[in-house]
């Protein structure tokens, strides 16, 4: 129900449930046990699950299936607590920390017929060599580091995720390698943070052992670059305040690595800036931008946008505006300020009114989507690597795939392209698509 760590998370609870001899289907009516990974990033995440919940209950009583919930949202004391009392017919809940023990908590449900809680609050340790069932067999998801240590003041991943900590060079370095042997064309490196990737062992002199020459998050893209069969490399999230000048000059250097960077902004005015405990201003921000256009060629940058964080101006709001005109966005998640229990921007008082906030990501939506229109103009014309992907999902006689800029491209072509770079001629654009030939 999350993001792609979330996602991550849940690859490797399907590795495990596959072990113990279970299949996947996505008919609850079909299922013996239904399992739901969790997040709590916004209010509509949590809503979702609530949603599902109710539908389920019917199933239960009259199958007796096993519920299962895991991920961030079990990480929130109000939450368990209000699931235990309005839900009682759910079976096993289980957290961030906990999740490489979920064959346990089954077993222990099924074998004893009991309600199972397995929460912690410390950060768990980095567990390696969970099983994992990929959703797909071209690209993959490679976890490098957990937790977060930023405390954004909006944000409850710090809550729920823990610490920082950072896998082991040799883990990830070995789990790529595996990956490039069985066929996968396209890694993404994951973390809360991604580029500040061993900072917190190197300061507290947690002993990380150095491999093929990875020390830091720029080492670890020059040495998955260097890895044969792996064509792309991608990475979310950095933060801007820890862009060193390594990591774009190794983004400038390593071919595989895409020049589609994703920068997340939050706000473009400098005093929401630092009410959110971003650590940068918006002139360091646009600062940053220039310094890696000017490094890295062919750059495109997405990013991250909240409106109507408490105490947001009309006039401080233009200046998120004002960022976006600037800098011409290849994407924008832009998202409306959602409380999180427990985070310092819940306890401000002057919280923006619902209505304001709608207007706000109205304007920005409407500015948004008016540069892609623009910016898709320039791709016709113009020849794209595309990594094939499959069929597309609204016409099974067309393929698609992405760009290196991460732009949907749909085309005809044959079956045997999947999984291959094709060189393609942009035709035509469709604002969340493009069209190609060969
Ligand atoms: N309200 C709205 N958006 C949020 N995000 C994180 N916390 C909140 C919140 N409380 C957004 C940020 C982050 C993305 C993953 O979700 O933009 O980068
Ligand atoms: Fe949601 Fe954050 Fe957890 Fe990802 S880490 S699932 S965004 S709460």
């Amino acid at each position: 129900m999350g993001c792609q760590l979330n996602e991550n998370d849940s690859e490797k609870l399907c590795g495990m449930l596959e072990k113990m001899g279970y299949d996947k289907t996505e008919d609850t009516k079909q299922a013996d046990i239904v399992l739901f990974n969790t997040c709590c990033v916004r209010e509509n995440a949590e809503d979702k699950l609530f949603g599902k919940l109710g539908e389920l209950k019917k199933i239960k009583e009259e199958k007796g299936i096993i519920i299962a919930i895991g991920g961030c949202m079990m990480q929130e004391k109000h939450i368990t607590d209000k699931i235990k009392e309005s839900y009682p017919f759910v079976d096993i809940l289980f957290g961030t920390h906990t999740l490489h023990r979920f064959p346990e908590d089954l077993y222990q449900a099924l074998q004893e017929k009991r309600k199972q809680e397995d929460i912690i609050d410390i950060d768990g340790e980095i567990h390696e060599g969970l099983p994992i069932k990929r959703e797909s067999s071209i690209k993959a998801s490679v976890t490098i580091m957990n937790g977060c240590n930023n405390f954004c003041s909006y944000c409850i991943v710090p809550y729920v995720r823990g610490r920082e900590r950072s896998r082991k060079p040799r883990a990830i370095i070995e789990e790529v390698k595996e990956l490039a042997k069985q066929g996968y064309q396209e890694i993404t490196l994951l973390g809360q943070n991604v580029n500040s990737y061993l900072r917190v062992e190197k300061e507290k002199q947690i002993p990380f052992e150095e491999y093929e020459g990875v020390n830091s998050f720029a080492t670890l893209l020059r040495a998955i670059n260097k890895i044969e069969g792996i064509q792309r490399i991608r990475f979310v999230s950095p933060h801007p305040k820890d862009f060193t000048d390594d990591v774009i000059q190794a983004i400038a250097d390593c071919e595989k690595v895409c020049k589609l960077i994703h920068l997340p902004l939050q706000s473009g005015n400098t005093k929401v800036l630092k009410e959110m405990n971003r650590k940068y201003t918006k002139e360091q921000y646009l600062n940053l931008v220039e310094k890696m256009k000017n490094k890295i060629p062919n750059l495109t940058l997405s990013t991250d946008i909240i409106v109507g964080f408490p105490g947001e101006t009309e006039e401080e709001f233009k200046d998120t505006l004002d960022v976006v005109e600037k800098v011409k966005f290849e994407q924008v998640y832009m998202f409306i300020y959602s409380r999180r229990i427990g985070t310092p921007g819940d306890k401000m008082e002057n919280q923006i009114p619902e209505e304001i906030k709608h207007q706000r990501f109205n304007r920005l939506k409407a500015l948004v989507e008016s540069q892609i229109e623009e910016n898709n103009q320039k791709y016709i014309g113009t020849t794209q690597k595309v990594l094939v992907e499959g069929e597309s999902k609204n016409n099974s006689k067309m393929l698609t795939g992405r760009t290196d800029s991460n732009k949907v491209v749909i085309f005809e072509g044959p079956k045997e392209w999947i999984g291959t770079m094709q060189d393609l001629k942009i035709v035509s654009e469709h604002m969340w698509y493009l069209k190609g030939e060969k």
